[in-house]
């Protein structure tokens, strides 16, 4: 049978710094993820998701455990790992000193797409990511949103069997955003493994089949999204609409200590943990306090599972 597309066993890595005590940025991961899947690394700043990112794309040495992309060991066979990859980090703009069309085509070369078939290919990735009109330019003198765009342009220059991609969407405007996601979800139906971070949870709830939730180098909670709404279960969405903002409601919202509150407008929203006769009973109450144009109830949000499982760490 075929490897898995990740296998982490026991995963450290130790970031020694001169004259203060060491930080444990991973500290012993171990999980695995099938081909195919869109898989989602969450976890608050710090948590240590880059540090991770890196490990997996050969770019930092483990302290201790190991990884395999695709059943190759990241620290024994880094090559072979790196064939088989493409990678956005977070801080990384492209090669600066090339222009938008040859940061593409120097990335399908290195992965053996023939020159005239990389040309194509960039036309029509260049297409999709609204960048033909900078093709020209180098990649210094562009905006940092179109910079971002080329970098995950890359990714669909070659067939690279995983796909990393470090906050991919940030500086990129909702529109692109949304194609891209749409992207990326072809791209896994294709059979390609793509392994993402992102601080936007929606995001995370609308791509990955499989999540897992880091704070502090550690594994907090591992699942698909029904599978973590499921831990933090008794945990609703409440938004109310007034016609007109009662002038006591932001402290009676603050006196219910809500995991997560806020106004907007003539609405308020808010996260409740607590038996659903009892959020019924505070809609009620709080109801009461103006003339109510709409009320909706939901479920939790990943954001609401997320913040559960941090107040737990
Ligand atoms: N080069 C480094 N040297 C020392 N410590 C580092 C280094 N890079 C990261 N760290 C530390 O390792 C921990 C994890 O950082 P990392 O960048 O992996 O987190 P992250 O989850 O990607 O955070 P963010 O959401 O802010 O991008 C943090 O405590 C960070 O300060
Ligand atoms: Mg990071």
């Amino acid at each position: 049978m075929a490897a898995p597309a990740l296998e982490v066993d026991n995963l450290v890595k130790v970031y020694a710094r001169r004259g203060q005590p060491p930080v444990r940025a991973v500290d012993d991961m171990s999980f695995s993820v099938p081909r195919g899947e869109i898989f989602g690394l969450l976890g608050p700043n710090g948590a240590g998701k880059t540090t991770l990112l890196k490990l997996l794309t050969t770019l930092l040495r483990p302290s201790s455990g190991a990884a395999r992309i695709e059943g190759f060991d990241v620290a024994l066979r880094p090559l072979e790992v790196r064939r088989r990859i493409a990678l956005v980090l977070q801080e990384t703009a492209g090669e600066l000193l090339l222009n938008v069309r040859d940061n593409l085509l120097t990335f399908a070369r290195f992965h053996g797409v023939a020159a005239p078939a990389a040309r194509r290919r960039a036309a029509a990735v260049m297409e999709m990511f609204q960048i033909a009109a900078e093709a020209e330019r180098k990649v210094q003198d562009l905006s940092g949103g179109t910079r971002r765009r080329v970098q995950v342009a890359k990714m669909f220059m070659a067939d690279t069997p995983v796909l990393f991609l470090d906050e991919f969407s940030t500086g990129m405007d909702p529109i692109l955003k949304r194609a891209v996601m749409g992207y990326l979800r072809e791209e896994a139906a294709r059979g390609r493994t793509i392994v993402l971070t992102t601080q936007i949870l929606s995001e995370a709830e609308e791509l990955c089949g499989d999540i897992l939730i880091m704070n502090r180098g550690r594994q907090v909670a591992r699942g698909d999204l029904n599978a973590l709404k499921l831990l933090s279960a008794g945990v609703s969405d409440v938004a109310l609409t007034f016609a007109e903002l009662p002038p006591g409601l932001p402290a009676a919202v603050a006196a219910l200590a809500p995991l997560r509150s806020r106004l907007d407008g003539n609405t308020v929203e808010l996260s409740l943990k607590a038996e659903e006769a009892r959020v019924l009973e505070i809609v009620g109450e709080l109801s009461r306090m103006g003339r109510v144009l709409r009320v909706e109830m939901g479920g939790a949000s990943l954001e609401d599972v997320f913040i559960e499982l941090m107040r737990g760490q």
